[in-house]
């Protein structure tokens, strides 16, 4: 039987909506605040403002009954005993994060305290804010002992947020005392002593009864730089092997093959390896700049990271450059863009390297058809309909009569393409693959012209290989 937890979750972004209807899932109470009215009504209305697998069916189940979503945060504080704080820390003019919602929301916490609260950050946010929100719920004339503050970073991925956050690698809780631990051990008891797995309507995953979840305590601080860390070492696996897949197209080497090679060592592991267009999203280009500043604050040279972001803008630079070198000259060029997303499987278009891409084709005098299965509408916002951007319904409606089509995002329906429809389409059978969705001989044999990152590029007889060209 699960120990009930009463659960206010501050704010419903991504983190903390996926927090909010995940805690209901495995036993808790929960109220969800947010101060955006528009938002808490679509939400009590059942709609999900997200795009985000198995998301609509546990709102569905839990609305009303584990979950409520409201705009008065001292009903949620005074109702609650945990407060996680899921708020956004978006990236400020320095590169450090933002914290401005986060005093905001602990300001409005203090003055509604009503009894022992732990208050968990939840958002990413720099070594010592656990501090600095003790030292602001003080301020507020908050008695020390009345509440604690715990880290208890969040490492969800965007499309599979449901699934990372019930099946997770690990739990981190960063607490400096028993007392707060144990209500955060207590929080993820479900998944931890597996009860919830056991369940005939618990989701299906990797973890199981036998097999539950681990939990990590550690001091505040370490909890703080454990996820700092984690998505920088991330990126830098990124940059790394986006770096080597340069110099193996320099040699005609193949960067699969290379990041099979190097995966199969236990020691490196197969993921995040795939070479690439590069990183992008609301979490690796924000936390690699935050992390830098972390370091130069305290006075530790991390130059490292410099390079990691250095890298990964100069990925779409290359890749613009191999699409001029493709089609020689861009002005008046028809492109098929695939992809807006920042990724596969999502409609975030934060930090996409396929809009910064799109961006600078159309600076260049190309115009851009561009076809993305969920995000068109938010690239709208950015990237408005015009004369040089235009939106499809299909890959093969957006392929219609272009010199060349460009794939900008890993979909999975981008890699299982009707090669027959997408040549019949096209004015010119040329494929320019950010992604390396597809293997060179296998576009060689559909009488493509494929060019893809850190791989050889494949040409039809009738292309012919051109001379390397040197661009200015
Ligand atoms: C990331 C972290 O994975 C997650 O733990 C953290 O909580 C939030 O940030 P997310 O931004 O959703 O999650 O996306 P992720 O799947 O990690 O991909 C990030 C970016 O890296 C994407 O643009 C993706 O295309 C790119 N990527 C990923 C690569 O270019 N190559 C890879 O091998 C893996």
């Amino acid at each position: 039987m699960t120990n009930q937890v009463s659960i206010c979750v501050l704010g419903s972004g991504y983190v903390g909506l996926v927090a909010a209807v995940c805690f209901a899932e495995i036993g808790h109470r929960v109220i969800c605040v947010d101060n955006n009215e528009a938002k808490v009504n679509m939400l009590n209305e059942g709609g999900v403002p997200i795009y985000e697998h198995h998301l609509p069916e546990l709102l569905g189940k839990h609305l009303n009954r584990g979950v409520e979503f409201t705009t008065n945060l001292a009903y949620g504080v005074e109702e609650c005993e945990a407060i996680f704080i899921a708020v956004g820390t978006p990236q400020g003019s320095t590169g450090s994060a933002d914290l401005s919602y986060v005093e905001a929301v602990v300001s409005e916490i203090a003055r509604a305290v009503n009894g022992y609260k732990v208050l968990v950050e939840k958002s990413t946010v720099p070594v010592y804010t656990n501090e600095w929100i003790t030292r602001c719920m003080h301020r507020h004339g908050v008695e020390p002992g009345t509440f604690d503050v715990v880290s208890n970073p969040e490492f969800l991925r965007e499309g599979t947020a449901i699934g990372d956050f019930l099946h997770p690698d690990r739990i981190v809780v960063g607490a400096n005392n028993d007392r707060a631990a144990d209500v955060l051990r207590s929080i993820y008891a479900p998944l931890t002593d597996g009860s919830y797995f056991a369940k005939s309507d618990s989701l299906p995953g990797p973890l199981s009864q036998e097999n539950p979840a681990k939990l990590l305590v550690t001091s505040a601080q370490s909890a703080e730089i454990i996820k700092h860390a984690s998505n920088a070492f991330l990126a830098l696996k990124i940059s790394f092997i986006n770096a080597v897949s340069n110099l193996a197209e320099s040699v005609d080497a193949d960067i699969e093959d290379i990041a099979a090679g190097m995966g199969l060592d236990s020691r490196i592991g197969p993921k995040f390896l795939r070479a690439g267009l590069g990183y992008g999203g609301s979490c690796f280009p924000k936390d690699v700049a935050a992390f830098y500043w972390v370091a130069q604050q305290q006075g530790v040279d991390f130059q490292l990271l410099e390079e990691v972001r250095k890298i990964n803008a100069t990925q779409q630079e290359i890749f613009f450059n191999k699409v001029r070198s493709a089609l020689w000259t861009l002005r008046g060029k028809k492109l098929a863009a695939l992809g807006l997303a920042f990724k596969g499987d999502t409609d975030d278009i934060r930090d996409s390297p396929a809009i910064d891409v799109i961006k600078k084709l159309i600076a260049a005098g190309a115009t851009v058809t561009a076809y993305d299965p969920a995000a068109i509408e938010k690239a709208k916002g950015v990237l408005p309909a015009s004369e040089s951007m235009s939106y499809a319904a299909s890959a093969y409606e957006a392929a219609e009569n272009a010199d060349a089509v460009l794939i900008l995002t890993d979909w999975a329906e981008f890699a299982e393409l009707d090669m027959v429809r997408l040549d019949q389409a096209l004015k010119f059978p040329i494929v320019i693959d950010g992604r390396n969705l597809y293997k060179p001989a296998y576009m060689r044999e559909q009488g493509f012209t494929y060019v893809s990152v850190g791989r050889p590029a494949a040409y039809t007889a009738q292309q012919g290989k051109p001379k390397r060209l040197v661009l200015s």
